[in-house]
């Protein structure tokens, strides 16, 4: 495939890129780590993480005082603000999102400012089943543009995943493995654009039939 020339007269991107899989040997963490490739590759700086990092207890709203943060919300939201955009490969547990991920997301989503917000992200899933989990990326769609998350509208997921991958970590259709590179490719390139023309109108928030209150504001 011929590769993505980058402008000379940008710097190169920062990107999170991370599996929410906790499991030694994920076949997600495989498809983060392809991704990670891809992107140094093609002269950006990949920043990998794992999820282990961001792990945190159940969130409690009781325990929510005094702006104390569990170490892991701590440093996912660390990672986002230090990155230009994030990348999750997401498995997909009974149709949905992980629960200890939407725990992680619900525990970051209480910083002030709000990390999520005008942030872009890119969603990945691998499963062995023949959906690939994109259920799964459906329902993590839903908090991340409720906090609003640039969330790019073409998702890759994986299907057969357990048998998909070559022996150096590529995938090993050739077709498959095209579409993986161009949406990614395609993703860092409207990140780019984000970035050197900041200037461009980004979001829209309309509170439809409600007065503005503290209380209930989506975005500040
Ligand atoms: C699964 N798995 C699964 N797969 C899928 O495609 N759709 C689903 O709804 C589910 N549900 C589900 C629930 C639970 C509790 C577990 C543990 C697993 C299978 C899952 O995709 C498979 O284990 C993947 O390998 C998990 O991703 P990692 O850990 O390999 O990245």
């Amino acid at each position: 495939m011929k590769e993505y020339q980058k402008n000379k007269h940008n710097e190169p991107l920062r990107v999170l890129i991370f599996s929410a899989s906790l499991r030694t040997g994920s076949l997600n963490t495989r498809l983060a780590k392809l991704a990670a490739d891809i992107i140094e590759r093609n002269g950006h700086k990949p920043d990998f993480a794992t999820m282990q990092e961001f792990d945190c207890p159940s969130y409690n709203q009781d325990i929510d005082v005094n702006n104390m943060y569990p170490p892991g919300a701590e440093e996912l939201r660390k990672r986002i603000l230090a990155t230009d955009a994030f990348i999750i490969s997401s498995p997909e547990y009974n149709g949905s999102m992980p629960g200890h991920f939407k725990n992680v997301i619900d525990w970051v989503s209480r910083f002030r400012p709000q990390p999520f917000n005008e942030r872009h992200a890119l969603l990945m899933s691998a499963s062995p089943a023949m959906i690939g989990g994109n259920r799964g990326l459906w329902s993590l769609r839903v908090p991340l543009k409720h906090l609003g998350t640039n969330v790019y509208p073409n998702m890759f997921s994986l299907a057969i995943a357990h048998k998909a991958f070559t022996d150096e970590g590529n995938i090993a259709d050739e077709t498959l493995a095209k579409r993986f590179e161009t949406n990614l490719i395609a993703f860092l390139k409207l990140v780019e654009a984000a970035k050197h023309y900041p200037w461009m109108k980004k979001t829209w928030v309309e509170f439809l039939g409600e007065k503005p209150d503290p209380a209930t504001d989506l975005v500040e």
